[in-house]
């Protein structure tokens, strides 16, 4: 069963058509996207290089998971109220794009593992990362890899 009159009813709800036929709205709320993505990316590096034993010395991976947390669910919210927006203002492109399809399953794969393995890693790391905590990290940075090459490849699609 075709879902694509799903995406087209949300492409004609007023705030995907406002977004649509205003010549500012899109790359404003691109913009916001944007920012949250160096935010989220900020703090998912922040704690993995940890973890993988570089950047913040001074601080265990534990200290930064807990200290970055708001600043990652705070992103988080930012990221998945603007890319709804943008997403509602071309919901049957997106629905037709495999980039897009891409960026959602490595979305929610990148939340989940984030949000268990990765953080349970981060919080049991002490001093420099184990080789299992190493191995997290890497797949963690992977997985959030995954979903900005995905972002940047639905605008070229
Ligand atoms: C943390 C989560 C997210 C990250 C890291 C992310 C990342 C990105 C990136 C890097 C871009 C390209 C921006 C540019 O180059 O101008 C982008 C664009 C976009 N994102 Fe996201 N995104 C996230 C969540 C979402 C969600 C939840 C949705 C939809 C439900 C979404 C829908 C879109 C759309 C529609 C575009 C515009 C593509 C275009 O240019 O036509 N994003 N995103």
């Amino acid at each position: 069963m075709s879902l694509q009159p799903i995406f087209q009813t949300i492409e004609n709800t007023p705030v995907g058509l406002a977004i649509r036929d205003s010549q500012w709205l899109f790359p404003i709320i691109e913009g916001c996207h944007l920012l949250g993505l160096a935010l989220i990316g900020g703090v998912v590096l922040l704690v993995n290089m940890r973890m993988l034993g570089l950047g913040l010395g001074k601080e265990s991976a534990a200290e930064l998971e807990r200290d970055a947390r708001p600043y990652f669910n705070g992103s988080l919210i930012l990221m998945l109220v603007t890319g709804s927006l943008l997403f509602t203002s071309e919901a049957v492109k997106c629905y037709n794009n495999q980039a897009f399809w891409f960026k959602m399953s490595s979305l929610l794969l990148a939340i989940i593992f984030t949000m268990t393995i990765n953080r349970r890693a981060a919080l049991a790391g002490t001093g420099g990362g184990s080789s299992g905590a190493k191995v997290i990290a890497i797949i963690n940075l992977l997985l959030w890899t995954g979903v900005g090459v995905g972002g940047r490849w639905i605008g070229f699609s």
